[in-house]
């Protein structure tokens, strides 16, 4: 049976749901329809993948065919930096929308705390090579969020890659009128997150985990690089329950209770990381694969190290 996370609204998130970053357009659409007909109910998107079209083409096909109502999928997308000053954001998101061909998302999330110059380039970078900041400041775009829960755009909104002090920001904002209800942030067993996430938890912010087979596909990959995948401790223990590495590391975050988002855009691989209700890691399991965190990220958004809110220079 697959499970869920209760969010701060009530509303209900599946735990696992399918990545889509790096799907390409040509591929996702598939991707999606074998996810739906896998018993996913929960997609990942962003408007920054620059696959939202195809993805809101496949779920209306699930859709049309009786597979799924749209009220049983839960769809979510992000709000991209270069859409961060306050009369940005609204249009940003009914962009997605329109993109997606919905009236509503489940949740929309701010991808990241930094605001880039608005314009067509999604990465407008100086003679360095570092993000050209905006003049807006993240918790002015979270008054515009909360502005589109009230519009009925989204049910509910969250941020990805904030920072303790940048959601500790955001709770403490005067007038706050609604809460994050999910930090979607980088989680593997190289990078556990044991502090961010006990953070989020203790204040009623459910976390999802991004990069969860530590995106072995991303652009900037390098020989040499770790792999999670190929981690002999990982194969052991899946070895041991006769899963596979990918649903050791996927079931590592629902014992967790941390929502996670494994992208494949291969029908049977897909399948497979939606095989992982049927066992349970130990709790020796877990701190076992907890130990060996070494902090290492396969996301560190180099092109925004210099930027004012930067989010990674922090402890957690
Ligand atoms: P593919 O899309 O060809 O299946 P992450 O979710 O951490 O970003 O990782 C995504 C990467 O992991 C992609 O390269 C994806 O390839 C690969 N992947 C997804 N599921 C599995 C699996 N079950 N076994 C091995 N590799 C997988």
């Amino acid at each position: 049976m697959a499970s869920f996370v209760t969010l701060n609204n009530g509303a209900k998130i599946p735990i696992v749901g399918l990545g889509t970053w790096k799907s390409t357009p040509g591929q996702v659409e598939e991707a999606v329809k074998a996810a739906i007909l896998a018993g996913y109910r929960h997609i990942d998107g962003a408007y920054v993948y620059e696959n939202e079209k195809e993805v809101g083409a496949a779920v209306h096909a699930m859709i049309d065919q009786g597979v799924v109502k749209r009220e049983d999928i839960f769809i979510v997308s992000k709000l991209w930096c270069t859409f961060h000053e306050r009369h940005l954001v609204r249009g940003a998101c009914e962009k997605t929308l329109h993109d997606l061909n919905l009236p509503y998302l489940d949740l929309y999330l701010i991808h990241l705390p930094v605001g880039f110059k608005p314009g067509d380039n999604m990465f407008p970078l100086d003679a360095e090579g570092q993000a050209i900041p905006d003049n807006s400041h993240f918790l002015e775009t979270w008054e515009e969020m909360e502005k589109l829960v009230d519009a009925g755009l989204v049910k509910t909104i969250g941020i990805s890659n904030f920072n303790r002090s940048q959601i500790e920001a955001i709770l403490n904002k005067p007038g706050l009128k609604y809460k994050p209800a999910n930090n979607q942030i980088e989680c593997h067993p190289y990078l556990t997150q044991v502090k961010l996430i006990d953070f989020c938890h203790s204040k009623g912010i459910a976390v999802t985990a991004y990069s969860p087979l530590g995106s072995p596909d991303r652009p900037w990959a390098k020989p040499g690089d770790p792999s999670l995948l190929e981690d002999p401790r990982i194969k052991a223990i899946a070895a041991k329950h006769k899963k596979t590495p990918a649903q050791v590391l996927i079931r590592f975050h629902i014992e967790r209770n941390v929502v996670v988002i494994p992208k494949s855009a291969n029908p049977g691989r897909i399948r497979e990381n939606f095989q992982v209700f049927d066992f349970k890691l130990s709790k020796e399991e877990v701190n076992t694969i907890l130990s060996f965190n070494r902090n290492w990220r396969t996301c560190p958004f180099e092109w925004a190290t210099k930027h004012r809110d930067y989010p990674l220079n922090a402890e957690y």
